[in-house]
């Protein structure tokens, strides 16, 4: 379900809305998820540190977040920081990282208000340094009841640590006696991921050209389409999203079934010796 009244396509370029001409509008992804990548490549090909790499990419945030609003997407999932990133990345690149983000939040939550949009976060969030959760608590609850696109940032965020914490959730309520091992359930681990909230993504995006998973919402994407573009992600806007929209709208989703076209299968002699034999 798309969020009511929130579509505000004459705020769109002329160039976006050539784009969101194309699209159909009542086949828009409901969630889409994004791998944010190549701020260090783009600061390099410009001779910059990689610190002015991030600045560009958290622009690039706040504007592709700007058009997911005007176009009524109810879910906009963006990786801002792994847990990887955390470990192994230089403590002045964390660093800078944790102040980018509280800068982001200061000079964007008044533009959020402006875009309905609502702030929320994934990840061990815990973990983060203190005036950061405090600007963080402080966008979610300032932006709470905007009822347009749902912006998640993914913080200190693995897909594997995220599927430890829904298993330690589960072993609890085994504990308690709320539940028995033998009736664990699909719904059941989906109660206890961050994301319990909110629909799987339709759409996976991922900038820079790398054909990874970067233990992004692992559980999540098991049927999400997958788009990759060269694009570095501080040169990725809101008509690269619709770019990346109308793509997802001519595949054809299965599911593990055959789809609209494959209604017939004939069985193939070959295959059926091999079976046989
Ligand atoms: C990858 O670039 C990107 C990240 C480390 C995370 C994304 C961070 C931002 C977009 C900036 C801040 C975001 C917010 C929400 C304020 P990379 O350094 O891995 O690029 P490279 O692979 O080219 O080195």
């Amino acid at each position: 379900m798309h969020p009511s009244g929130t579509l505000r396509i004459h705020e769109l370029t002329a160039e976006e809305r050539t784009v969101y001409s194309t699209l159909k509008p009542e086949c828009l992804p409901e969630h889409v998820a994004i791998i944010m990548d190549g701020n260090g490549r783009w600061a390099g090909r410009r001779s910059l540190k990689r610190f002015l790499g991030h600045q560009q990419g958290a622009k690039s945030v706040q504007l592709v977040t700007e058009t997911a609003s005007r176009i009524g997407l109810p879910w906009l999932t963006l990786y801002a920081f792994s847990l990887e990133n955390n470990l192994r990345r230089p403590r002045a690149e964390v660093s800078f990282l944790m102040r980018l983000l509280k800068s982001y939040l200061e000079s964007n939550v008044q533009r959020m208000m402006d875009n309905n949009v609502r702030i929320r976060y994934i990840g061990r969030t815990h973990e983060l340094p203190p005036e950061v959760q405090d600007k963080m608590r402080w966008a979610e609850e300032t932006t709470a009841e905007n009822t347009g696109t749902t912006l998640t940032l993914a913080l200190n965020y693995g897909g594997r640590s995220e599927l430890v914490d829904a298993f330690r959730g589960l072993a609890a309520e085994v504990k308690n006696k709320n539940l028995t091992p033998d009736r664990i359930s699909e719904e059941d681990i989906h109660r206890h991921l961050y994301t319990a909230h909110m629909p799987d993504p339709d759409l996976l995006i991922r900038t820079s050209g790398e054909m990874r998973i970067s233990n992004y919402l692992l559980w999540q994407i098991a049927y999400t389409e997958i788009f990759v573009t060269e694009r570095l992600w501080p040169d990725f806007r809101g008509i690269h999203l619709l770019e990346a929209i109308a793509d997802y709208q001519r595949r054809e989703r299965r599911y593990g079934g055959l789809g609209e076209s494959g209604g017939e299968v004939e069985d193939h002699p070959e295959r059926i010796k091999i079976v046989a034999g």
